[in-house]
C-alpha cells in the first residue's frame, strides 16, 4: 500500500478523542500522523497517545536560538516524536544544535511554507521560492538534519541537490478528488508528488474534514495505485 509507505496525516483542529479515533481507524494504513495544535493543547503527551497507532511527527516548526531549539528537541525525542520540525531560516547553528540534541527523532527543516505565493515570499524573504528553496536545502543539508519540508512544486529541484537517503517531506497535497480552495498555495496531487521524489505526503483536511477519513484514504490509495 503506497498510503502505508508514505502517507501521513495531518490531525488538525480536531479533539485529542477525535485524533485517537481516526489515528485507531487508520493504523496500519498509513505511515503516520501529524500534530501540531494538538500538540500546543496537550504537549508531548499527544505524541505517547499516538504512538500505539503509528509513528508521530512532532510540527512546532521551531525558530529559536540553538539552545532553545535544542532543549525544545530533546523534550520531543524523549516523548518519542520519530519527526521533528524547525525553520531553516534559524540558521547553520540552530540547524546543528537540532540535528545533535535529536537522539532517535529525525530532523526536517521547513523551506518557504507552502502557504506563501511566490509574491509573498519574494515579499518577506527577497528571492522567490524556485530560487531560495535551493538554498535552504543546501544549507539544511550541511548541516546535518534529516531532511526537508518544502512544496511539492519543488522536489525535483530539491532531489538534485541532496542524497538519497535525504528525506524530502511535502505537505500542500490535495487528491485530484479534494475541490475546496484554501490557504495552500503551491499544491500538487499525491501521485505527481510521488512521481517527482517526494518521500512523504502530508494531507489533512481532505482526510480529517471528510466524515469518513478511512474512506478517504482508501481513495488517495486508489489515486495512487
Ligand atoms: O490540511 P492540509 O492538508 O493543508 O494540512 C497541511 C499540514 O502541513 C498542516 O498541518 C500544515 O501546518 C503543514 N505544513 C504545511 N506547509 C509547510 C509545513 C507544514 O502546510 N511548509
Amino acid at each position: 500500500m503506497k498510503t502505508k509507505q508514505h502517507l501521513i496525516i495531518a490531525l488538525d483542529k480536531i479533539t485529542v478523542d477525535r485524533a485517537l479515533e481516526i489515528a485507531e481507524q487508520l493504523s496500519g494504513k498509513v505511515w503516520g500522523f501529524k500534530v501540531n495544535d494538538l500538540l500546543v493543547k496537550e504537549g508531548p503527551s499527544i505524541i505517547k497517545k499516538l504512538k500505539p497507532y503509528g509513528r508521530v511527527f512532532a510540527d512546532p516548526k521551531l525558530h529559536d536560538i540553538p539552545n532553545t531549539v535544542a532543549n525544545s528537541v530533546s523534550v520531543l525525542e524523549s516523548a518519542g516524536a520519530d519527526l521533528i520540525t524547525v525553520h531553516s531560516s534559524g540558521g547553520p547553528s540552530m540547524l546543528e544544535a537540532a540535528a545533535k540534541s535529536c537522539g532517535q527523532s529525525k530532523i526536517l527543516a521547513v523551506t518557504v511554507l507552502t502557504s506563501l505565493s511566490p509574491k509573498e515570499c519574494q515579499s518577506v524573504y527577497l528571492k522567490k521560492p524556485a530560487l531560495l528553496v535551493p538554498d535552504f536545502v543546501k544549507l539544511a543539508k550541511d548541516s546535518g538534519v534529516a531532511g526537508v519540508v518544502c512544496s511539492p512544486k519543488e522536489i525535483e529541484s530539491v532531489r538534485s541537490l541532496v542524497p538519497e537517503d535525504f528525506i524530502v517531506l511535502t505537505p500542500g497535497i490535495r487528491p485530484a478528488w479534494y475541490q475546496k480552495t484554501d490557504d495552500q498555495s503551491r499544491t500538487s496531487t499525491p501521485s505527481v508528488a510521488l512521481e517527482a521524489g517526494s518521500n512523504l505526503l502530508v494531507i489533512g483536511r481532505p482526510v480529517c474534514e471528510d466524515n469518513n477519513p478511512l474512506a478517504a484514504v482508501k481513495k488517495i490509495e486508489k489515486e495512487l495505485a
